[in-house]
């Protein structure tokens, strides 16, 4: 095989990639401009003409996927479901607390690999946590309407591939992969963790959160999201020791822990907050079909029940206080309102990158 090299220069080179389409409404050149109106930050930490940009660039503007919009699978209804943004709070708080542990002076800056229109960076907005300092959370993502999305609503957001991103070398204090992590083909988790080490400071945290092959919510995407969304689920969750694999392949050790990661819905009503909770899952998972499937709300919420029931996986796991969690949805009266909680409980490993040599 004969390989072109590229004889190009530099400047002839950052010429034709800000020509090239990046966003679906917008060329590189038309994204870098956009983010330089906010502020240097972004810009600084960014490099598109890296070693190998020029292929990812290529590959990005060939890549269609399910989160674009309802039309290539569940975008427009997952970003309606993201709307209410504190659903998965509980869970978000614990991940962005390991990711900057209480000796910091402050958070910095976050990089949100799997980040979709920027729900990780509403969610520490809206909450105001004081233990969450001065955390600001960039938001990445490999679907173009996406990181639009994030970008309309003022968020720094950049369009990239877990497994090449465009960041320089430690240009953020940590790096989290969740939310979605089983949606990186298996070949490509290997390269998806290098990269988040490479781009994360000296003594910064790297952190993976997805969900036990043997977990009840890995059987409901199987068993549920699979048959009844428009373009399936077939993806490989993960296991305490693949985990653990990834993290030593990358040079990295780490922990791995459970998390307990519900759903939560609030409202007027105990009738109101299990419709609620229904809407948010027929959303967020594009399963539309499944409600249909069952007679009414009640009927679907008892199916829900016993999908999300967790009263065996939790007496395999090491929360520290299982007792404490529903091991099945429920609704509880909380003052005037009525919380819908569905339990989920999810691996996360959390690693330290080693100092610079
Ligand atoms: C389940 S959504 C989660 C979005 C957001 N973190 C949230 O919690 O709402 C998963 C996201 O990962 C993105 N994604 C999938 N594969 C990716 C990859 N290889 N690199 C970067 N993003 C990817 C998808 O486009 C999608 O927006």
């Amino acid at each position: 095989m004969t390989v072109q090299h590229d004889t190009r220069t530099r400047p002839e080179l950052a010429a034709a990639l800000r020509e090239s389409v990046y966003l679906p409404t917008m060329t590189l050149g038309a994204y870098q401009r956009r983010i330089a109106e906010a502020g240097p930050l972004l810009p600084s930490l960014l490099d598109f003409e890296r070693p190998g940009a020029d292929a990812a660039l290529r590959a990005l503007a060939d890549t269609v996927t399910e989160f674009d919009s309802d039309g290539t699978g569940r975008g427009d209804s997952y970003r309606r479901a993201q709307r209410t943004t504190m659903v998965r709070w509980t869970g978000m708080r614990q991940i962005l607390r390991l990711a900057s542990p209480p000796a910091s002076s402050h958070a910095g800056t976050v990089l949100d690999v799997l980040g979709g229109d920027g729900t990780i960076a509403r969610a520490v907005s809206r909450a105001a946590d004081a233990t969450l300092g001065h955390m600001s959370v960039l938001t990445g993502d490999v679907s173009g309407t996406m990181v639009e999305r994030a970008l309309e609503q003022g968020l720094p957001a950049v369009r990239q591939s877990a497994d090449f991103l465009f960041l320089r070398d430690g240009a953020v204090d940590a790096t989290l992969l969740a939310y979605g992590t089983h949606h990186i083909a298996p070949r490509d988790r290997p390269a998806a963790v290098a990269e988040a080490v490479r781009v994360t400071r000296a003594g910064g945290r790297v952190l993976l959160h997805d969900f036990d092959e043997s977990s009840p919510m890995a059987r409901f995407f199987t068993e549920v999201v699979h048959p009844c969304s428009t373009a399936g689920h077939d993806y490989r969750h993960f296991s305490r020791p693949s985990l653990t694999a990834l993290f030593d392949g990358a040079g990295i050790p780490a922990s791995v822990h459970d998390l307990y990661d519900p759903l939560t819905v609030t409202a007027d009503s105990e009738e109101r907050a299990r419709q609620d909770m229904c809407d948010h899952l027929r959303d967020m998972y594009g399963i539309r079909a499944f409600f249909d499937g069952h007679e009414d709300i009640r009927d679907a919420w008892n199916s829900l029940v016993r999908y999300f029931d967790h009263t065996d996986y939790l007496a395999a796991t090491r929360l520290r206080d299982p007792e404490s969690v529903p091991s099945a949805p429920v609704i509880r009266r909380r003052g005037n309102r009525y919380v819908a909680e569905v339990p989920r409980v999810a691996l996360l490993a959390v690693g330290r990158t080693p100092p610079r040599t």
